[in-house]
Order: C-alpha cells, then sequence, then structure tokens
C-alpha cells in the first residue's frame, strides 16, 4: 500500500498515529513501516475487550489415574510404541516465550540449570527424549517454534552443541507469527519511528505458525498423525512418552493432556475440567473460589492441573486455526515511542495479543485427561525463586537422580 491508501486505512481504524514520524523518515524506513502496517492484524486490537468471558458451566473431569496407567502400563506401552515406531508422532518445542518472570535475557531453553556442571535446559529436554529413542530405535522429529527476538541464538546454541547429538535433519526451527502490542485505549504501539511493535501472538500460535512457515509439509510427506506440544520449561518433562500416546489412542480421543494432581488449591496451574460437558481448561484465576476448595473425600474436586504437555491429532488441528482462537490482552511493561522518544516502561502500560494452547483444548472436543506422578515429571522453571523456580526444579531434579 502506498501512502495515501494506508493513512485512510489506518483512519479507518482509528490508528493514524502510526504514520506520526512518516515525513522523518527516509525511503526505506518508510518501505518498512508501510509494510509492518500491511502485516499487523489491527481487528485483534479492535475487540480489545478486558472483560473476562463468562464461563459456561463447570463440572468435574474424570482422568486415566496414576492407578489406571499402572493397571494397563504393558497396553498402552505397546500401542505408543508402535505408532513412535511407525514415525507417526513428532514433537513440538514452544520456545517463543520471553520467560519475563526468570529474568534471564536469553531464549529461557539456555539457561544453566546444572550446579557444579552446565546443563542448559534445551540439553536436559534433550537428554529426556534420548531416552525415549533409546527404546524405539528411532528419531522423531521436532519442531523448535522460536520467537524474532530469540531464533538466532536458539539456533545458533543448538548448533554449537552439536544439536545435542540428535539427528539435524530431524529438528526443524521456525519463527512464531507476532500480534500488534496497543496501550490501554487500543491504540498500537510504535517501537521505533519506523517499526509496529509487535510480540509473538502466545502459545496458542504454535499450530497456525507451523503451517504459515511451510514446515507442515513434512507433516503430510512423512504421515505423522499426532503433535506433542510441550513448554520449554519444564525440566521433568518425558516427550513422546510411549504411555501418554497409547492411552489416548485407545480412548480414542482428539488431544490429551498430561495433568498433575494439584499441590493446593490456590497453585497457579490451569485446570482441565469439563465446561458445558466438554473438556475444557479454566485457568486459575477464573476458578470460583467456591469450586477451587471444594473437596471430596479429602481429595480437591478440581485437582487436575495441566502440565503444558499435549497431545494433538493433526487432522482435528486444522479447525483450531487462525480466527477461531480469541486473543487474551496480557498486560505487560512494553518499550515504545512517545513524543519522538523510545521509552522503557518499567511498569504495564499496554497490552500484548496472545492465544493461549488451552483455548485449543475445548476446541478439540475431546480430550484424556493423563495423570502423572508431579515428582517425576513436572518440575517448571517459571521463577528465578519461590515457587516453580530454579531452586525448586534443581530439588526435583537431583531426586530423579539427574547430577547437576
Ligand atoms: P509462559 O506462559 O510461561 O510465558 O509460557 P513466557 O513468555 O515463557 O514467560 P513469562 O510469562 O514472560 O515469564 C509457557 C510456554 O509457552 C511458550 C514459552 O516459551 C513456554 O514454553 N510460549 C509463550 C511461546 O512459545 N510463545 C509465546 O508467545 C508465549
Amino acid at each position: 500500500m502506498d501512502y495515501e491508501r494506508t493513512l485512510s486505512y489506518l483512519e479507518q481504524r482509528g490508528q493514524e498515529h502510526l504514520l506520526k514520524y512518516y515525513g522523518e523518515l527516509n525511503e526505506e524506513e518508510r518501505r518498512i513501516l508501510l509494510e509492518d502496517i500491511d502485516h499487523t492484524n489491527f481487528s485483534a486490537v479492535a475487540n480489545l475487550s478486558l472483560e473476562q468471558k463468562k464461563r459456561g458451566k463447570l463440572s468435574p473431569i474424570s482422568a486415566v489415574t496414576a492407578e489406571d496407567i499402572k493397571r494397563r502400563y504393558s497396553q498402552f506401552e505397546s500401542v505408543g510404541l508402535d505408532f513412535l515406531s511407525q514415525g507417526k508422532v513428532a514433537a513440538v518445542l514452544l520456545a517463543g516465550g520471553q520467560g519475563s518472570r526468570l529474568g534471564f535475557s536469553g531464549p529461557k531453553g539456555m539457561y544453566n540449570i546444572g550446579i557444579n556442571r552446565k546443563l542448559s535446559i534445551f540439553e536436559q529436554q534433550m537428554n529426556n527424549i534420548a531416552e525415549v529413542n533409546a527404546i524405539t530405535g528411532r528419531h522423531f522429529h521436532i519442531f523448535i517454534m522460536t520467537s524474532r527476538q530469540n531464533n538466532d541464538q536458539t539456533v545458533k546454541f543448538f548448533e554449537e552443541n552439536n544439536y545435542f547429538g540428535y539427528p539435524r535433519d530431524r529438528i526443524h526451527f521456525y519463527i512464531q507469527d507476532v500480534a500488534p502490542t496497543c496501550d490501554k485505549n487500543g491504540k498500537v504501539f510504535l517501537d521505533r519511528k519506523h517499526r509496529v511493535s509487535l510480540a509473538p501472538n502466545g502459545n496458542g500460535g504454535w499450530y497456525s505458525s507451523l503451517v504459515n512457515s511451510g514446515l507442515a509439509r513434512i507433516l503430510e510427506r512423512d504421515n505423522i498423525e499426532w503433535l506433542n506440544v510441550y513448554s520449554v520449561d519444564n525440566v521433568l518433562q518425558r516427550i513422546c512418552d510411549p504411555i501418554f500416546i497409547g492411552a489416548t489412542v485407545l480412548k480414542r480421543c482428539r488431544c490429551g493432556a498430561k495433568v498433575v494432581k494439584k499441590a493446593n488449591p490456590d497453585e497457579k496451574v490451569g485446570v482441565l475440567c469439563n465446561e458445558d460437558g466438554k473438556p475444557s481448561i479454566i485457568e486459575y484465576y477464573e476458578m470460583p473460589d467456591k469450586l477451587k476448595n471444594k473437596t471430596r473425600k479429602g481429595e480437591l474436586v478440581y485437582r487436575y492441573g495441566v502440565t503444558l504437555n499435549y497431545l494433538f491429532n493433526i487432522h482435528d488441528l486444522n479447525g483450531t486455526l487462525v480466527g477461531k482462537l480469541p486473543y487474551h490482552f496480557a498486560e505487560k511493561a512494553i518499550p515504545h515511542m512517545e513524543d519522538g522518544e523510545r521509552v522503557i516502561p518499567q511498569e504495564p502500560c499496554g497490552y500484548k495479543l496472545e492465544t493461549l494452547v488451552v483455548d485449543m483444548v475445548k476446541l478439540m472436543g475431546s480430550c484424556l485427561a493423563f495423570e502423572v506422578d508431579r515428582e517425576k515429571e513436572f518440575a517448571p522453571v517459571k521463577n528465578a525463586t519461590g515457587p516453580d523456580s530454579v531452586d525448586t526444579a534443581r530439588e526435583l531434579l537431583i531426586k530423579n537422580g539427574v547430577q547437576l
């Protein structure tokens, strides 16, 4: 679009301030700015609503419990191994986040979780993967979603570490799509005089970004049927776990979620339950106190917290593509242009627009809650200290026999 058309396009959307510095820009900068504007999804901002979506009727979900798993272990395992041996499962690592709570400037996966030796989170997760591949004798594809901000550093880190012994042609990096950031009145921020402020579009962007990157052709080419999506921050994450795969397939579910029993009613994890009769994840801040604290026979009724380890059947994923996933407005401190200067606020000044993987579960229609032992599989590194921190994760790694 040229300047005139861009101006009228922006005026119709109340965003003409984005051309405020146009007169000061050189030819190249003008071209970049018009291109940025062309790629910006303004309709997402137009729906700026801070009202919390009203939830449907909630009821507890039944899970394949740890006891059920023990009983049917070999049956689940043999189906899972069969799928893995046939190459029908691949993994997707969500590594596009900004890890702001951890306060580490690089990609979170590069964080050194070791004490007496170097052990990055990436390496620790790759070690967990090696255990599964040793049984099946083949390497599944791993798709790694990065962001514009951390892609180069992440790719370089894998290269420098020789892909942690994994075959190079089985690891695929892709950059997550972006969404605009805006101030509290829905005005899109400029990051520089000639750049619109665009940030990763939330972890729900993993599938549409994979499709947009062109890598989905590998899924088709290799007849991959299931994707195991996992977060970068759980260092005890078991990836492409054959038992989980076998159970989800045998239970005929379109997706599966590894869940743990909540440590206490106030633990900050999303809860898998039923909403209007369909599996759905309710964020910890959305759960009414009455339900959150409800117990039966000494156990929480809404007890299954999600660990960000999901299996999705690919055939059903297309229904979750762009447009279907709602944007959430996350309040953040966002660097932006103000009166000709770039300011870096310390306090939240606007919103990042994020889609969430938890919203995909509801769209899938069916989801297996698969209970795992939190001491063995859930050690999230969210904060520098306190709960879900480097300290708690290290403690759990040591308990599981990992030398740090
Ligand atoms: P979090 O919700 O913990 O977000 O991500 P974060 O950005 O990493 O951390 P904070 O909130 O700033 O401290 C959960 C998982 O989703 C990925 C993260 O990399 C992590 O694996 N994620 C998050 C993305 O891949 N893209 C995003 O846009 C957001």
